[in-house]
């Protein structure tokens, strides 16, 4: 059986919530991606210094991750959508971290239900994802969400 770890970005809990879910029922590892800058978290400011970052594609100081990613052959990424596009911790973490030659799912959360071009962002970097669920502000929808999060996992044949 492959060994698989859920690398997550958060600002607002839904990627969180999320990752944590897709972690428990897998039965994988779990490891938060944390960064030096994050946009504020109200008012208009998190979307114009978020959203900015997200599409220029800013360093924000992506703390070193504790994981060995030798260790697992299968890793999901957990992400909100910025601006249509992954938010700048999950693109330094691609930078820095090779993903090549593992089985790679991504999560995202969005208000839209939309994961915008961020897919191809992440298979462009990854050389592929294998599968994507997208889903739609997971915290306003726990049960929804976890339902979904299920069917994903046993689709993928990733359930624990
Ligand atoms: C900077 C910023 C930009 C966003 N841009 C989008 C967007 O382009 N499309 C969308 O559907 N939601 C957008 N959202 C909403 C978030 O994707 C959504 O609230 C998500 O569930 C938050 O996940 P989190 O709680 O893990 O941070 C944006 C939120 C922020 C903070």
């Amino acid at each position: 059986m492959s060994r698989m770890i859920v690398f997550y970005y958060t600002l607002e809990g839904n990627s969180g919530f999320a990752a944590e879910t897709a972690a428990e029922l897998a039965g994988a590892e779990i490891e938060q991606l944390q960064v030096g800058k994050e946009p504020p978290k109200k008012g208009l400011g998190k979307f114009l210094v978020g959203g900015g970052a997200a599409i220029r594609g800013t360093d924000p100081g992506l703390l070193p991750v504790a994981a060995q990613l030798r260790e697992y052959d299968a890793v999901i990424l957990a992400y909100p959508i910025w601006a249509g596009k992954f938010p700048p911790a999950i693109g330094a973490f691609l930078e820095r971290y090779d993903l090549t030659g593992k089985d790679v799912y991504v999560i995202t959360s969005s208000s839209s239900g939309n994961p915008g071009k961020s897919v191809q962002q992440v298979a462009a970097k990854t050389g592929g994802v294998r599968a994507y669920l997208s889903l739609l502000n997971p915290l306003k929808h726990r049960e929804e969400a976890k339902e979904q999060i299920k069917a994903f996992l046993e689709q993928n044949q990733l359930n624990g």
